[in-house]
C-alpha cells in the first residue's frame, strides 16, 4: 500500500467512526411519527383536569379568547422579557390597517437574570419610566401588554404566577409569585409613572396574536430560539380546567409549554446518551427535555459533546483536547450557523470556529466532519420541531392554517425553515394545509395587540 492509500484508509475509518457516533441522532420517519403521536397524548394529559397536575406538557390557560380584529385604536405599550435583551414597544393603531411601532431594546446583565427578582423588576420599571418620558407619554392613559417568556399559571388575563424559571434565568423570589404584582410593586416604588391596566402573556401567545393580526387563519405559533415552545387555539369545551360559563368564547389560546415535553420519560425512546449527559450537567436536570434536544441554547453544547467523543475515539483533531473544547457551553449556535452557512468546499468559516475552539490547524477532514455533525444536530432539531407542530396542525384540523413563527434559530439558521417545512408536510395529515409565517418582533407586538384587543377605545359614533 502506498502512503496515499494508507491515508485514504485512515480517512475512511475516521469518517465511519464520526458517522457511528452521530447515528443515534439520525432517526427514521417512524420515530418522528411516534414523537408526533406521543405529543398528542401529552397534550391531552395537560388539558385533562385529573392528569394536568402531573402532566409534563402543561397546556397552560392563557385567557386569550379573542384575537385582534383590525379595528383596534389607540396607543399601547408592551414589555417583552425572556432573553438577554428585553424590549419595550409603543404601538399606535388607527383603527385601520396602519400600525406604527416604536421600539427600545435594553440588555439584561447576568446578575439581573440570576440575582434577586426585586432587582430585575426594578430595572424593568426604570427602563419603562425612561421610555415613557422619552416619548412624552406621562399624561396618556396607558395600557400595557407584558410578555413574560416563561411558564405562567394564569387565572385571568392580568394574573400570571411563575411556575418555574427556564432558560438562563433563576432570580430568587419570583417562582410562585404573580409577576404582574411584582412589576406593579416595582412601578409603585418609583412613583413617577402610572399604568392603567396590565395584561400578561407568554411569548408564543404574543406571536400567535401578532401573526393573527396579519393573517386571520393563524391558529398556531412556534418559538424556536434560545428556548422553544408552541401554542394553539383549542376549543374551550376540551379545556377541562376552564370554567367560562355560558359566556365563554368557543376557543382559547393554550400555551403548551412544549419545551418540557419528555420530562416524564415520554421521549426516552429518542434520547441519545449525549442528550442524557447534557441534561445531567444542566442546572435544571430532568426538566425541559425536548427544549434541550432542539433549542438554540443547547444545540452548540450537543455538537461540543459529539466532537469530544470523536476526539476521544481518535477520529478527529489527532485526539487532542483543547482547553476550550473541554469547557461546557463553549460552542455557540452562532458558530454552528456560520459553519453551515459556508459553501461546501469552502472551509474558512469552519476553520475560524476551530480557531476559537483552540485548534489552529484542523485538517480538511476535521472541517468536513464538524460540518457534518452540525448538520445532523440541526436537522434533528428541525425534524423534532416539525413533529410537535404536526400534532397541532392535526389537532386544529382546519383545511388551511397559518403558523406564526419567531426565534433566532428559525430566522437565522441556514436552511432551517426549509427542513422544518418539509418534515411537517410529511407528518401532518395531507388534508390539512399549512403555511409558516415568520412573525418578527411577534412576542412584543402581540403583547401590545392583546392590550389593544382588551382595552381599545370604541370608535366614536
Ligand atoms: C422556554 C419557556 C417558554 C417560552 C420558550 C420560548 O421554554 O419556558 O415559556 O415560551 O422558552 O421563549
Amino acid at each position: 500500500m502506498t502512503e496515499e492509500d494508507t491515508k485514504d484508509k485512515g480517512s475512511q475509518v475516521n469518517r465511519s467512526v464520526v458517522e457511528d457516533i452521530c447515528k443515534p441522532f439520525i432517526v427514521g420517519d417512524e420515530v418522528y411519527r411516534q414523537i408526533r403521536d406521543v405529543f398528542l397524548n401529552e397534550i391531552k394529559k395537560g388539558l385533562c383536569k385529573y392528569t394536568h397536575e402531573s402532566a409534563s406538557v402543561k397546556c397552560l390557560l392563557t385567557f386569550v379568547e379573542k384575537l385582534p380584529n383590525g379595528c383596534e385604536r389607540g396607543k399601547f405599550l408592551a414589555l417583552d422579557v425572556g432573553g438577554t435583551n428585553f424590549r419595550i414597544l409603543l404601538l399606535n393603531l388607527d383603527g385601520g390597517e396602519n400600525l406604527k411601532i416604536e421600539t427600545a431594546s435594553y440588555e439584561l446583565t447576568e446578575s439581573l437574570m440570576t440575582g434577586p427578582g426585586r432587582d430585575l423588576f426594578d430595572f424593568l420599571a426604570e427602563c419603562l419610566s425612561t421610555f415613557i418620558h422619552k416619548h412624552d407619554l406621562q399624561k396618556e392613559e396607558l395600557n400595557l401588554g407584558f410578555t413574560f417568556a416563561f411558564p405562567l399559571k394564569q387565572t385571568e388575563l392580568n394574573k400570571g404566577v411563575l411556575v418555574t424559571w427556564t432558560k438562563a434565568f433563576s432570580c430568587s423570589g419570583v417562582v410562585n409569585h404573580d409577576v404582574v404584582d411584582l412589576f406593579k410593586e416595582a412601578i409603585n416604588r418609583r412613583d413617577d409613572i402610572h399604568i392603567n391596566n396590565i395584561v400578561i402573556l407568554n411569548d408564543t401567545t404574543g406571536t400567535l396574536i401578532s401573526c393573527a393580526w396579519d393573517y386571520r387563519e393563524t391558529k398556531i405559533a412556534l418559538i424556536i430560539g434560545t428556548g422553544t415552545n408552541t401554542c394553539y387555539l383549542e376549543k374551550t369545551k376540551y379545556i377541562e380546567l376552564f370554567n367560562g360559563g355560558v359566556n365563554a368564547s368557543p376557543t382559547m389560546i393554550i400555551n403548551c409549554e412544549s419545551g418540557n415535553f419528555g420530562s416524564d420519560g415520554s421521549l426516552d425512546f429518542v434520547r441519545t446518551p449525549i442528550d442524557l449527559i447534557l441534561d445531567n450537567n444542566s442546572v435544571n436536570a430532568g426538566q425541559q427535555i425536548y427544549e434541550k434536544m432542539i433549542s438554540g441554547m443547547y444545540l452548540g453544547e450537543i455538537v461540543r459533546l459529539i466532537l469530544l467523543e470523536c476526539i476521544n475515539a481518535g477520529a478527529m483533531l489527532n485526539g487532542v483536547h483543547s482547553e476550550e473544547i473541554s469547557t461546557p457551553m463553549s460552542l455557540d449556535i452562532k458558530h454552528m450557523s456560520e459553519i453551515e452557512a459556508g459553501e461546501p468546499g469552502n472551509d474558512s468559516a469552519t476553520r475560524q470556529i476551530f480557531e476559537i475552539m483552540g485548534y489552529k490547524r484542523p485538517s480538511d477532514e476535521d472541517c468536513e466532519h464538524l460540518r457534518y455533525i452540525c448538520n445532523v444536530v440541526s436537522t434533528r432539531s428541525a425534524n423534532m420541531a416539525a413533529a410537535t407542530l404536526a400534532t397541532l396542525v392535526n389537532r386544529v384540523g382546519d383545511p388551511f392554517v397559518v403558523i406564526g413563527v419567531d426565534g433566532t434559530v428559525y430566522r437565522m439558521y441556514p436552511n432551517y425553515p426549509e427542513r422544518l417545512r418539509k418534515k411537517l408536510k410529511e407528518l401532518a395529515r395531507p388534508e390539512y394545509q399549512f403555511c409558516l409565517k415568520v412573525t418578527e418582533d411577534g412576542s412584543g407586538r402581540g403583547a401590545a395587540l392583546l392590550a389593544a384587543t382588551v382595552f381599545s377605545k370604541k370608535r366614536s359614533p
